[in-house]
């Protein structure tokens, strides 16, 4: 097996997008782009450049990836390039890919193509699209003219080369302007071959790129899931309910601080990631939970999310009782949950109703919760 490593470039200052972090540290679709694209390459050991002055970024936007320390890139791509290659030269691989830090969209299909090339024998291999639009030219005299687009390509990256080659091409031709390495690779008259790229491998170059990037990484893996809870009304002067201490007429009876709404809510989170119930994490017959306070349940349910690499959009909790009344303690309750999952107060809410008399809660016997929880993976 050759063997093989990947140059990711992320030392411009991406001027044309000009959005507040240099483009490839700000966030898409929730992780920054940088940390994306290395993503697109897991499995295979990565090299990053970056820019003077982008030490921490990069170590926030790298923050538990298993990587070697970024090495410092240049004032043009070329340079950036370069230095990576230096920095891969102690233990050279075989085949080395080239990528832009602003392609974050790059397939594994397109990656394994590019490498089959390499395998099959190429010097270097690059992804281009065919033009699909009519393409015009304005000339210098302001006139405009069609330029037949048959045989007209747009070339993209990952760019792979056979190592020691790229590396002398680079050396040799450091003097020479050129925007890809593949056009270095051909100054140094090397073998290059075409592998088929994709639309959606775009370089993220201006602000509204980042529009398109994100509806292209589309909604993820949303999931939803519900959770149900009741609790019986026992002697007792207050209850727990979605984490505000209320008081009240009747307690509520349970092997923990019996609070229906974080139980409900706490299944809900579970049941988003397959983890079970609430029973399963903190058995009733377990002495450690004994009046245990249930924030510490729905804290471990959202820590477990978290280690999921999932972020909690929304959870919603209705409240099934005729006594406390709710909605004085509402605003409290919808704070103390998004406070206890860390997440902001507009993606928690807090409903409740009677049941008109009816049924056990009706009978006000105890106070039944049904949640449901939006996670996305
Ligand atoms: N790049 C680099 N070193 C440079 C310039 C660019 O490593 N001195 C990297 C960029 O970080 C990017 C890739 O090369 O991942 C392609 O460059 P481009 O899209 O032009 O990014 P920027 O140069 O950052 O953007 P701009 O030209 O708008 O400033
Ligand atoms: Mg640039």
């Amino acid at each position: 097996m050759a063997r093989l490593a990947v140059l990711i470039v992320a030392a411009g200052k991406g001027e044309r997008a000009g959005t507040e972090l240099p483009k490839q540290y700000e966030p898409l679709a929730g992780q920054p782009m940088l940390r994306r694209t290395v993503r697109a390459f897991d499995g295979l050991p990565v090299q990053v450049v970056i820019g003077p002055g982008q030490e921490e970024l990069a170590a926030r936007a790298l923050a538990g990836l298993d990587l070697p320390r970024p090495v410092p890139g240049g004032a043009t791509r070329q340079e950036s390039v370069r230095r990576g290659l230096d920095a891969l030269a102690n233990d050279p691989p075989d085949f080395v890919l080239i990528h832009d830090a602003a392609r974050p969209l790059i397939s594994r299909k397109t990656i394994n193509d590019v490498v089959a090339a390499l395998e099959a024998g190429a010097d270097g291999a690059l992804p281009m699209v065919a033009a699909a639009d009519t393409l015009r030219r304005r000339g210098d005299d302001g006139r405009w003219t069609i330029v037949p687009r048959e045989n007209l390509y747009r070339a993209q990256t990952p760019q792979g080369f056979v190592y020691a080659k790229i590396a002398a091409a680079h050396h040799a031709h450091a003097a020479q302007d050129v925007t890809d390495d593949v056009a270095l690779a051909e100054l140094a008259g090397l073998k290059v071959e075409m592998v088929e790229g994709e639309e959606k491998n775009i370089k993220v170059t201006r602000k509204e790129d980042f529009a398109l990037a994100q509806s292209l990484i589309g909604a993820g893996d949303v999931r939803t899931a519900t959770g149900y809870d009741v609790h019986k009304f026992t002697d007792g002067d207050h209850i727990w309910l979605c984490g505000l201490k209320v008081p009240h007429s009747h307690g509520l009876e349970g092997h923990s601080d019996a609070d229906v709404g974080l139980h409900a809510i706490t299944d809900a989170l579970l049941g988003c990631i397959g983890e079970g119930d609430i029973g399963q994490h903190f058995p009733p017959t377990d002495e450690r939970w004994r009046g245990a306070a249930s924030w510490k349940f729905l804290d471990h349910a959202a820590a477990l999310v978290r280690d999921k690499g999932g972020v909690i959009n929304h959870v919603d909790v209705t409240l099934i009782c005729e006594r406390p009344k709710v909605g004085p303690h509402r605003d409290a309750m919808k704070a103390r949950v998004a406070e206890i999952l860390k997440i902001d107060v507009s993606r928690v809410s807090v409903k409740a109703t009677t049941t008109e008399g009816l049924g056990f809660t009706g009978r006000r016997e105890g106070i039944a919760a049904q949640a449901i929880a939006t996670v996305k993976l």
